[in-house]
């Protein structure tokens, strides 16, 4: 079974004797309820980590108020089962007191300009939440290697940027979308969706769908690669749209024109009920 270990110095010495016998150390952070894409993240992190470390903290500075911070489901034997079939040697679940231990009144890492959009805009706060609890995690495991999901897109960008702002020594791996046969991408968040709600979700995909194809067959307009993702969301009565944006994939600056040359990613994120899902897609020319 992946040992399950809650304090600092647990973790610490467990990775000291690995890195002892030269293993390279893989992180993969999670806030658990793991399904198949999180699964995919640890499988590919085992083919270039000798030892992997899964971390499973349900990070409450990274929630609003009135977000589903106490309803988060917390499956942990489930989840121990998925670390261990995955490939991950350890399982770091720390308690919120050991990830903070001096509470609200304590240091945070805020990643200027793209802290602030979309994301960011619609969540305030998040990714100060984000940033500071993944640093904390660089800080304990100390890993090698860190595995992301595009999934996140704005949250693995923002990850790139404070590794590079901070100097940071983890190699920062992106991994692509793992989605269900229809085409919703996988999230934690989906066991919330009602069965109508469920069926109307895969419209953020067939939007993402729609605007790649017409950016591949020539289309270079911003504002109608845009009004292609707001058209196929809104066809959807159950889903409230909270912004469908084209940007600049390395930036996140919106694009008036998509240039030869320039990666562009297209961004959604909308309310199906009550249920808040995200979603992107890299924009081939
Ligand atoms: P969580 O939502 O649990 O996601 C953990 C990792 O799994 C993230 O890197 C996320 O991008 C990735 N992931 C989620 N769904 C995926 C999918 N369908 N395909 C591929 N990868 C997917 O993201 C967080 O937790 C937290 O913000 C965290 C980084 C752990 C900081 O608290």
């Amino acid at each position: 079974m992946a040992e399950l270990v809650e304090s600092v110095q647990e973790v610490r010495r467990a990775i000291a004797t690995a890195r002892a016998i030269g293993k390279r150390i893989g992180l993969v952070p999670t806030m658990g309820a793991l399904h198949d894409g999180h699964v995919r993240l640890i499988a590919d992190c085992r083919a270039e980590a000798g030892l992997v470390v899964v971390s499973i903290f349900v990070n409450p500075t990274q929630f609003g108020p009135g977000e589903d911070f106490e309803r988060y489901p917390r499956p942990l034997d489930d989840d121990l089962e998925r670390c261990e079939a995955a490939g991950a040697a350890l399982v770091f679940a720390p308690t919120t007191a050991t990830v903070y231990p001096h509470g609200s009144r304590s240091t945070f890492v805020e990643v200027a300009g793209l802290s602030d959009i979309l994301e960011g805009a619609s969540r305030p706060g998040h990714f100060r939440g984000v940033a500071t609890v993944v640093l904390k995690l660089f800080e304990i495991v100390q890993p090698d290697l860190a595995i992301f999901g595009q999934k996140d897109y704005q949250q693995q960008l923002l990850i790139r940027r404070m590794v590079e702002d901070l100097h940071v020594p983890v190699e920062v791996h992106t991994r692509p979308t793992v989605r269900e046969p229809d085409g919703l991408a996988l999230s934690s968040r989906n066991r919330y969706l009602n069965p109508q709600e469920r069926q109307a979700a895969t419209v953020l995909h067939r939007a993402l769908e729609q605007a790649s194809r017409a950016v591949a067959g020539g289309e270079r307009r911003g504002d109608r690669v845009r009004q292609i993702l707001r058209e196929t969301l809104e066809s959807e009565q159950l889903v409230r749209i909270d912004y469908a944006e084209v940007a600049d994939a390395d930036t996140l600056a919106p694009l008036d024109d998509l240039e030869a040359g320039r990666r562009a990613v297209a961004l959604v994120a909308a309310r199906v009920g009550t249920t808040r899902l995200i979603d992107n897609a890299v924009l081939e020319e």
